[in-house]
């Protein structure tokens, strides 16, 4: 319940900011041109919906959107019907969908931790910017599409630090084969089991078999896997050069099983890039088709972004900057670029402590909400954000939380003067939203 109010509390101050409106009677927001009712699950802030219509993975130019045409291009040249891509990609779906898009029609079940309020950004109950790209699976099966990609930015709550942004872009895909072409080569063989096929009415799916789906057989899975394996193994390859080094870690989504996660040995260590699996046969049959089996996977472009170009922050993505743009711009999609850092400007770092109010306690208090509430008011100068001390005050049981904040620009030195500045309205805004007491 506090932490209900918390939220409210802080989006509605965030809106009286932008927007100058009385704090409480802002009941709607208007998004690219459409009004939306608000409530207590709105949490989406102004800086967050800034970044609504960038469409970087569309820019020409830049280095997310060389690394989609050559995905694209991969795709488009591994399957051809009589000479004819057999892959649809949707690269400008709307970023906002519904809860039933990003999670209901995708197995996620009403309690899972990724719908919570302090993971997603939600314009009200039943409407979020789209957490993944999978959100968009069911409807583009329903529409009866069989091999498609969906492209576009994805929003989540998070840290702050080089490596995560809250929003980023994913390439998300679906490729479904019925008997005739899965079997192609191994006539007589089936998809479904016999019981399943026997009574498809009353069939209870399970995926208690860690080896497959009840409904499926064996062979199909197997093939399945294979098939999706290699097709993303190429991928990586062509990507990264055929001495990329990868292996695959058995992994759990609630819409695909079995599934998998495949890594790649970049810098000393293992980097998750992707997750796959074969999609759950419910969401295949509540969309519509019925005599298919799919694979899906959906992969992180910025990760694979960075670690192709060297690009050794985050931010630089959302870069305007010429130093930034030039080195990808009119280039080969396919060119051999490492980004060569512009200059490095120096860091700033103060710290920030405060007393937590009565009502809220140091596991209670929603470190999400006050990553936000940073970035709100210093934007983009934000380099990272990172709990440095928790403290109980032994007597008066009084809770206390320290955080460093990393201040750096991208494009030029900071002063400790305009640092200090930010950071006192940083404390101010903390102390508005959250009832803090600063140390
Ligand atoms: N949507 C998942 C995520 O964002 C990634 C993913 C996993 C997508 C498996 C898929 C899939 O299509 O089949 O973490």
């Amino acid at each position: 319940m506090t932490n209900l109010l918390i939220r409210t509390s802080y989006s509605f101050n965030i809106f009286k900011h932008c927007y100058s409106t009385a704090a409480k009677s802002v009941a709607s927001i208007r998004i690219n041109n459409e009004d939306y009712g608000t409530d207590d699950y709105t949490n989406v802030t102004p800086k967050i919906l800034s970044y609504l219509n960038r469409n970087l993975h569309l820019q020409k130019g830049h280095p997310l959107s060389l690394v989609r045409q050559r995905i694209v291009n991969y795709f488009y040249s591994s399957f051809t019907h009589g000479g004819n891509p057999s892959f649809s990609v949707y690269d400008n779906l709307k970023p906002i969908v519904s809860t039933k898009q990003n999670f209901d029609d995708l197995l996620i079940p009403e309690d899972h931790v990724s719908r919570a309020k302090s993971d997603c950004y939600y314009v009200n109950k039943s409407l979020l910017l789209r957490a993944h790209m999978t959100a968009h699976q069911s409807e583009l099966l329903r529409a009866g599409l069989d091999n498609f990609l969906m492209i576009g930015d994805v929003y989540r709550r998070d840290e702050i630090d080089s490596t995560h942004f809250p929003v980023f872009h994913q390439v998300d895909a679906v490729r479904s084969q019925r008997k005739e072409q899965l079997f192609e080569n191994h006539q007589g063989l089936e998809i479904f089991e016999k019981h399943f096929l026997d009574q498809s009415q009353s069939f209870k799916n399970s995926i208690n078999d860690p080896t497959k789906q009840s409904c499926h057989t064996l062979e199909a899975t197997k093939l399945m896997e294979n098939q999706l394996k290699n097709h993303l193994l190429g991928l990586v390859k062509v990507l990264f050069g055929d001495n990329i080094k990868h292996r695959w870690v058995d992994a759990y989504f609630p819409f695909t099983h079995p599934s998998w996660e495949m890594e790649i040995f970049y810098e000393d260590k293992w980097m998750e890039v992707l997750g796959c699996g074969i999609v759950r046969n419910e969401i295949l049959m509540n969309a519509g088709p019925n005599n298919s089996i799919a694979y899906a996977f959906g992969l992180g472009l910025e990760r694979l972004v960075m670690a192709l170009y060297k690009i050794p922050d985050i931010r630089l993505m959302w870069s305007t900057d010429s130093g930034f743009l030039t080195q990808f711009e009119n280039k080969d999609i396919n060119a051999d670029i490492t980004y060569k850092p512009v200059s490095s400007y120096p860091q700033c770092v103060n710290d920030l402590s405060f007393w937590l109010p009565n009502e809220l306690t140091i596991d209670t208090f929603m470190s999400n909400d006050f990553y936000d509430l940073v970035r709100d008011v210093g934007g983009d100068i934000i380099e990272q954000v990172k709990l440095k001390d928790k403290f109980v005050h032994p007597k008066t049981k009084k809770q206390s939380l320290c955080y460093s904040i990393v201040y750096r620009h991208l494009e030029r030195t900071l002063t400790q003067a305009e640092v200090n500045q930010i950071h006192k309205e940083i404390e101010k805004a903390a102390v508005q939203s959250f009832g803090v007491v600063i140390r």
